[in-house]
């Protein structure tokens, strides 16, 4: 397929972004906010898809205010937890491919070690409920579909933990950040490169018919750390953004910094399916800060 129409949901939020980024130039492009397209109404969904008719559509589109989601969980429900079920429905009506975006948050962080695939769910939280009720929705619809768990995500511009750090370390000498939950930060650009190459491959046949790549993979940047030793990375990798000297960053337990949402305490997750299957495997997060920081520092 020389240049594929792709749909993308959530087209303003930071994998949105990303992904328009960088299907531009190789593929007709429709990207749609809420406001072109509103994932909590299945009617708007089936009509614009039917309309559009995608080759393929790249669900970027979700409810991802986790502390919010526990006092709003019918709308959370409807945009996590229904749409992706509806995309799917329609995805494989039309013969397009679904891609879709979950998370860590899926699991609950107990285990020792990287989570796999197949390892068991359960969510601490609404959003993460809601996630996986989304993930089970598109799995019971089969057809062309790929789930990509993630984590930590982040980029240049939106809301995020890098953002918020830069801000904070301008505005205070020190700063106490959870040491106890640890993760791999994965950047909207990664994901956006990851998942271009793995669809294209899909649509030209590379990795076969559908049953052989239709599930669920991770797909996070390599290695993993805590939010405070991210926080103190930010600010040794780029001194050039703070206010002229670095701000002291001390370690915090989580339950000295309670949020409605309960998170996992081990959020890592393996990536071994997605490079067995498709040879494809993020940068490690350190470099994937660097690229972001970088990006940052050329801005100002
Ligand atoms: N951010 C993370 O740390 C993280 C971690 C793991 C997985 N993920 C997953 O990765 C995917 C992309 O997340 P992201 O970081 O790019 O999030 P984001 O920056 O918050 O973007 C989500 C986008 O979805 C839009 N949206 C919300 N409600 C909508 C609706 N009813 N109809 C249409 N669009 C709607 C938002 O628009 P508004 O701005 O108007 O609300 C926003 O532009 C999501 O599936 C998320 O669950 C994210």
């Amino acid at each position: 397929m020389s240049r594929p129409r792709v749909l993308v949901t959530g087209a303003d939020g930071q994998v949105g972004r990303a992904l328009l980024s960088e299907f531009a130039g190789s593929a007709e492009l429709i990207g749609c906010n809420r406001q072109t397209l509103d994932l909590s109404s299945p009617d708007q969904i089936r009509a614009r898809l039917l309309a559009v008719k995608p080759d393929v559509i790249l669900n970027a589109g979700a409810y991802t205010a986790v502390d919010r989601a526990e006092s709003e969980r019918e709308i959370a429900m409807a945009i996590n937890g229904r749409a992706p079920g509806v995309l799917a429905e329609e995805a494989r009506k039309i013969g397009a491919l679904l891609v879709h975006y979950s998370t860590d948050y899926v699991f609950d962080g107990s285990k020792n070690g990287p989570w796999v695939e197949e390892d068991r769910t359960n969510p601490l939280s609404v959003y993460g409920e809601s996630k996986l009720a989304g993930e089970d929705a598109i799995r019971a619809v089969g057809g062309p579909y790929l789930i990509f768990r993630t984590s930590w995500v982040y980029a240049p511009e939106g809301k995020n933990f890098v953002l918020t750090m830069l801000r904070l370390g301008r505005e205070r000498d020190s700063l106490n950040v959870v040491d106890d939950q640890i993760g791999a930060p994965t950047t909207a650009g990664e994901l956006a490169r990851a998942t271009y190459a793995i669809s294209t491959g899909v649509l030209s046949g590379k990795f076969g018919p559908e049953t052989d790549w239709a599930a669920t993979y991770h797909m996070t940047c390599g290695g993993s750390v805590s939010w405070c030793g991210l926080a103190r990375s930010i600010f040794e990798r780029a001194p050039g953004l703070l206010a002229g000297r670095q701000p002291s960053v001390n370690p915090i337990k989580t339950s000295e910094y309670p949020t409605p949402a309960k998170r996992p305490l081990n959020s890592t997750l393996s990536n071994e399916k997605l490079q067995h299957k498709f040879g494809v495997k993020l940068a490690d997060w350190q470099q994937a800060l660097d690229e972001v920081l970088k990006s940052l520092a050329n801005r100002n």
